[in-house]
């Protein structure tokens, strides 16, 4: 058996339908981009029948994206395998991933069905798949964890008769362990492994986080036969979350002795994958999460300190610079030109066009005036708050306010050519400003979550606003970035309502979440 692992990247599929985390077409693209430097093998791009959007952003990610398979997910339905084929029409690498839940639980109380019903169902899906998605087809057992084994390898056997390449046993709501869950693979693994084309199949392991086993879960899983490992950037997803990749890649990484396996993974792209998803979603990275955390190579303490000095391996098991982290890089001043400012956004991974080029530009410019050294950390921000035109309802133009109690504040917008302005009052003046925004769009929402905090340390920084705002039951996120922290609060706000009018009416009853 190869010990090479491949890397299935969910962060845009599982990762972003957890709450909050819903992320616009552009910035699905521009992840995705980053996942292929990243070299992940395969990157998970949504659940086309769940939405138009979906469908569109899971359309654009399997044009745009060449080095790596793209996969589209779709329930063990007909109508949900044929939109997500179809979503994939210009991959050059598809895979369809289907799936039906196995555990006895999730069929009496959520499908209501038999296990020859499932059994049927999977044949029946994986069998279309495969007409449509020749190249790869990916069956995964929902809650296979706790499952019963004997069905686990039942199902397995029809999934593979049926042409299926991967088959994937997740652990579902967190509840394995270790030990469990390598013994569950070595289990199917041996019992299907005469069934005829089960010489071709990739056995797969999807972990959550609920118990925080998901890694120590997916490395016993790769230790039992899994060859696949599906998992997340920073480790977002459902609840408590998926494996982190790259905690898992790193554990491979240092822990050869334990676990002699390899993965595609370019390490150094590590840290610039979290930055740019911290960055997108507003999701802030904590201070002690590995690999990634603004703490997990600071050394505190005198003792560690002297020991890091003489030697770094003392107290680190990894070089920052093996994960991407380096210090902050100085890039450009406000005379650095058009060229210097593409050469520099393509040195941290950003291919623009000449378009892009031209608005982001615009946007430095700007910056340079109220600013005047612009960091990588700020360009990152400008690039991934330039919003994609077919979202943007609305564009801020200006904010102004008054002082005082209540406060008052003139938003003016422009909606297609035509400025729009409102006044209004409130608490203070954020309060005041999303009043008047929510008079422009017509829509009232409730706070649910606002941070601001800045790109770099120094008081000229640029201020990233994050809200996270509940429009008609639903949250959305919205981000920001100005040297003025109203109007970044002003701009996060006014994309959180944007979002909600892009995708107001365009999701599907029933089939929105996984
Ligand atoms: O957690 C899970 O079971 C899933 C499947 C759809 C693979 O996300
Ligand atoms: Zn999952």
């Amino acid at each position: 058996m190869s010990n090479r692992v491949e890397i299935f990247d969910t962060t845009l599929r599982d990762g972003e339908q957890s709450p909050g985390m819903s992320m616009h077409q552009h910035e699905k693209i521009r992840m995705a981009r980053q996942l292929e430097r990243l070299g992940v093998n395969t990157i998970e791009a949504g659940f086309p029948i769940a939405s138009e959007q979906e469908f569109e952003a899971v359309r654009r990610v399997a044009g745009e994206i060449k080095a790596c398979r793209v996969a589209a997910l779709a329930r063990a339905l007909p109508t949900d395998i044929e939109r997500a084929a179809q979503a994939l029409e210009h991959a050059e690498k598809p895979t369809l991933h289907t799936f039906i839940a196995s555990s006895d639980i999730h069929l009496k109380d959520k499908l209501r069905m038999t296990r020859q019903q499932v059994l049927e169902a999977a044949h029946n899906a994986v069998t279309l798949a495969k007409q449509l998605v020749p190249p790869r087809v990916e069956f995964s057992a929902e809650d296979a964890t706790r499952s019963d084994w004997d069905f686990l390898v039942a199902l397995t056997k029809v999934a593979i008769e049926a042409g299926a390449d991967i088959i994937n046993l997740p652990d579902t709501v967190g509840y394995t362990t270790p030990g469990e869950i390598k013994e569950m693979f070595e289990y199917v693994i041996g019992k299907t492994k005469n069934v005829p084309g089960a010489e071709r199949v990739i056995f797969s392991s999807h972990n959550h986080n609920d118990l925080g086993l998901a890694v120590a879960n997916a490395l016993a899983a790769a230790a039992g036969g899994a060859r696949q490992v599906e998992c997340t950037v920073s480790g977002i997803g459902e609840r408590a979350g998926n494996t982190s990749l790259e905690e898992f890649v790193m554990a491979l990484r240092v822990r050869q002795d334990s676990y002699p396996f390899e993965t595609d993974v370019v390490t150094t792209e590590i840290v610039p994958s979290s930055t740019l998803l911290s960055k997108i979603t507003g999701m802030a990275i904590p201070y002690n999460k590995p690999i990634v955390g603004r703490n997990a190579f600071a050394h505190e303490s005198g003792i560690h300190q002297h020991g890091v000095i003489a030697n770094a391996r003392t107290y680190e098991i990894m070089t920052p610079d093996s994960v991407g982290l380096h210090k902050s890089q100085l890039v450009l001043g406000k005379h650095s030109g058009r060229a210097g400012l593409a050469k520099r956004c393509e040195e941290l991974g950003y291919k623009l066009s000449a378009d892009d080029l031209q608005k982001l530009y615009e946007k430095f410019i700007d910056l340079t005036a109220k600013k005047k050294e612009v960091y990588d950390e700020d360009l990152v921000m400008l690039i991934v708050s330039a919003y994609d035109e077919e979202f943007q309802a609305y564009q801020l133009d200006q904010v102004r306010i008054s002082g005082g109690v209540p406060a008052l504040a003139y938003v003016k917008v422009i909606k297609g050519d035509q400025p729009v302005a409102e006044t209004a009052t409130g608490d203070g003046p954020v309060d005041a400003a999303f009043r008047a925004v929510e008079k422009i769009v017509n829509v009232v929402g409730r706070l649910e979550q606002f941070e601001i905090r800045a790109t770099t340390p120094g008081k000229e920084a640029l201020g990233e606003a994050y809200v996270t705002v509940n429009f008609d039951g639903k949250d959305y996120r919205g981000k920001g970035a100005d040297t003025d922290i109203i109007v970044a609060a002003v701009k996060a706000y006014m994309d959180a309502a944007n979002m909600y009018i892009a995708l107001k009416g365009t999701m599907q009853q029933g089939a929105a979440a996984v």
